[in-house]
């Protein structure tokens, strides 16, 4: 008789530590006596018919290393239910037991949906920088970019400090801000920018200026990306054009998902690639693997299919309070 079988596959902007979850994945399985198959580039990869069998010693010596071994992708072809029945029917011919889903809202979305049209069972895990999937606390890859972005804003403190200036650093989050807000916190920024909420920059100015008043040496004002390309110019002119303030702009940009998985991306990634293995074998059929009030759960899918965008606006008392 044939072995049974997994799949796997990144889907959406990558992140570190989803190397991290494919290892545990791999390991988990075969321990369960399971085989596993890798699916190349996300739900693209479902189309193509692009797949490798993932052995134990594949993902051997790569929980260390940024990226995705099986690479990512965002689908657009996936969002037709035509294709979806394509790759559907492809995991049936595989004989999958189900497929594991490693990315953001909109890979969820898109395993949701294999699930309910097609009834593939799926367990999703959390794998995106901007950690602003509903229904858990965190997401493989949040730490390590939050760690690029502060050692970045570090280094931008020192030059701006020796120079009496001022930065506008703009970090990633086209519709989160939770790497904003979580940085700034962790950088002593002055001010932080949201451009999903009314833009306040007399406020951020005044701030700015309040603080050179008593002596600041250098001011920090962290700006979420958004949707729209270029903000961060915009902000900078605004700031120049009304208020007189002539600030230096950084784009962190995709520096913050490359590079090494810190400790903590790692051994979420692992933990989440061992449950969401278990989670299939114990029969679950839609589900994901969630942190809440700190404890690592397996959830009903539907309660992750929306986006977190409350959190960071409750910390801005915190930094508003701290950047006095
Ligand atoms: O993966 C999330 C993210 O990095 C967002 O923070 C960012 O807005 C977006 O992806 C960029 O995506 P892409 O690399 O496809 O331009």
């Amino acid at each position: 008789m044939k072995k049974q079988s997994i799949a796997v596959l990144c889907s959406g902007g990558d992140g570190p530590g989803m190397n991290a979850a494919i290892r545990s994945v791999v390991r988990t399985a075969y321990s369960l006596n399971l085989d596993v198959y890798g699916i190349y580039k996300g739900f693209e990869g479902l189309l193509d018919k692009s797949i490798v069998h993932l052995d134990l010693s594949s993902v051997g010596n790569i929980i260390q290393r940024g990226g995705t071994v099986i690479y990512s992708s965002r689908s657009l072809r996936f969002m037709e239910p035509s294709y979806r029945f394509e790759a559907a029917a492809f995991l049936q011919q595989l004989g999958a037991l189900g497929l594991i889903v490693i990315g953001g809202n909109g890979s969820f979305n898109g395993a949701h949906l294999l699930h309910r049209e097609h009834g593939i069972p799926v367990a999703c895990i959390p794998g995106t920088i901007d950690n602003d999937i509903d229904g858990t606390e965190l997401s493989v890859g949040f730490d390590t970019a939050l760690n690029t972005a502060v050692e970045a804003i570090d280094k931008i403190r020192d030059t701006a400090t020796s120079h009496d200036r001022s930065f506008l650093v703009e970090v990633m989050g086209r519709s989160s801000g939770m790497i904003a807000i979580t940085v700034a916190i962790a950088t002593g920024a002055e001010a932080v920018i949201f451009p999903d909420r009314e833009v306040d920059l007399a406020t951020v100015a005044a701030n700015v200026k309040r603080g050179v008043a008593r002596g600041k040496k250098s001011s920090i004002i962290i700006v979420a990306e958004g949707e729209k390309e270029g903000l961060g110019h915009l902000y900078q002119q605004q700031l120049k054009d009304h208020y007189q303030m002539d600030a230096k702009l950084c784009i962190l940009g995709h520096i913050q998902r490359g590079g090494n998985p810190s400790a903590r991306d790692r051994f979420i990634g692992s933990l989440m690639g061992n449950m969401a293995v278990q989670a299939l074998v114990d029969g679950e059929v839609a589900v994901a693997t969630v942190v809440r009030d700190g404890k690592y759960q397996i959830a009903p899918l539907v309660e992750c299919l929306g986006k977190r965008n409350e959190t960071e606006h409750k910390l801005m008392e915190l930094l508003n309070t701290l950047a006095l």
